[in-house]
């Protein structure tokens, strides 16, 4: 029997259903490690060193040298400060992007990977008690996994290139000058990361706002957080806290995207308005420099916070907790892991006899279902 004649909820298909998830996720972590690399290609390696070999003279640097000599001109455009060539805010802002921001941002991330690690190192994987036993409890419906999962993806691709132009100059260049066609390659990526940034964004502010108008309603505080939060959310010990459909560590993480998520889309929005004068003519305020400058301190301050807290989530979704991935992979989860994480949730849906009524769908007729007792 060939294993696509197995009905879904097989182990054998189980099995590999978690195979794919587990290598899709490697795959999607390798590329995002490889991915500046491609500039290589996007550039070409024979052109990126003959132009290495020109003498160094960049037409807009000097452009820019002679405007910071003093050098006047004048503008036809028609618009707020178009008078305006230089302005000494934009200097500060970009002494403070250039100085802490990027000083601070790789440390912020490193140290919550390494946090990370030494807790699965000690505390290891948090693992079901009990054996699944074939009952499965319907969790996310098709939509909620397309639009999260669709989100997801535009976030890390956006988190990829967001730190290549952030941190490129300081981590990147000196990585790729010292290989033959490096800085050619460098800026084929720099270049590739906007265009990509520019795509991805709007893509991931539709899933933000989706996610936050399917999922409020689980995520208002409800009587059972005060015990999950007295036992630290049993992150520590063995322990599962009672919780409802969703623990107060989720509702923290639903309210970061509502606060930090939702910060980072309206400034991205402010700042590439300016490019479609038809957009920006329907905002409430006129996008001046100052306020654009402003805009750029808070999308990359609020997106590095919310970066910094979405490892600790897809760390707690995949390899931090046994069970949580199929959830959000089938639409599915054990009766084990529901009882065991959000037993709150999984008594209501057994007092509604919604569990032994609807036991998964793609496994009616399967006997394992039908005779575990609930
Ligand atoms: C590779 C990256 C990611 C993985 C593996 C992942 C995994 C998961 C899993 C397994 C769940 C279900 C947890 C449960 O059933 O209780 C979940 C829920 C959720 N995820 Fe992700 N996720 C990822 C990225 C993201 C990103 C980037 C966002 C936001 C932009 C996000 C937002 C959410 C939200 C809002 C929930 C529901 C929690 C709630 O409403 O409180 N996820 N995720």
């Amino acid at each position: 029997m060939k294993i696509k004649d197995l009905p879904k909820s097989h182990p054998a298909r189980i099995k590999r259903r978690k195979r794919i998830a587990v290598w899709t996720f490697v795959f999607i972590m390798m590329s995002a490690l490889v991915a500046p690399f491609s500039g290589f290609l996007l550039s070409g390696i024979d052109g990126a060193i003959a132009q290495e070999q020109k003498p160094a003279s960049n037409p807009r640097a000097d452009y820019w040298r002679a405007v910071k000599g003093g050098v006047s001109g004048y503008s036809s455009i028609k618009g707020p400060e178009t008078g305006v060539l230089t302005q000494s805010a934009g200097i500060d802002w970009a002494n403070f992007r250039r100085g802490p921001i990027v000083k601070y941002a790789p440390w912020a991330i490193g140290a919550m990977l390494l946090l990370i690690l030494l807790y699965h190192v000690i505390h290891g994987k948090n693992r079901l008690i009990h054996r699944p036993s074939g009952v499965m409890v319907p969790r996310w419906s098709w939509f909620e996994r397309l639009v999260h999962w669709t989100t997801a993806i535009s976030f890390i691709v956006l988190s990829i290139t967001g730190l290549s132009m952030l941190l490129g100059r300081t981590l990147l260049l000196p990585i790729f000058g010292g290989m033959e066609g490096g800085k050619a390659a460098y800026a084929a990526w720099a270049q590739m990361s906007i265009q990509l940034h520019n795509v991805f964004g709007p893509v991931m502010s539709v899933g933000v706002v989706l996610m936050i108008v399917m999922w409020i309603w689980h995520n208002f505080p409800s009587k059972g957080d005060w015990n999950w939060i007295k036992s630290g959310g049993g992150i520590i010990g063995n322990k599962h806290p009672p919780a409802g459909r969703m623990n107060f560590g989720e509702k923290v993480w639903f309210w970061i995207i509502c606060t930090f998520g939702l910060a980072v889309v309206i400034s991205g929005l402010a700042m590439v308005a300016p490019s479609y004068p038809s957009v920006a003519a329907m905002l409430p305020v006129t996008l001046t420099r100052g306020l654009m400058q402003d805009a750029n301190v808070w999308h990359v301050v609020a997106g590095i916070v919310w970066m910094v807290v979405a490892i600790g989530h897809i760390y707690i979704g995949t390899a931090g907790t046994e069970g949580a991935l199929q959830g959000m992979t089938t639409g599915y989860v054990s009766a084990e892991w529901a009882e065991q994480h959000h037993s709150l949730w999984f008594n209501k849906l057994r007092r509604q006899g919604r569990i032994s009524r609807h036991p998964d769908r793609y496994a009616r007729g399967h006997s394992a279902i039908r005779q575990r007792s609930l």
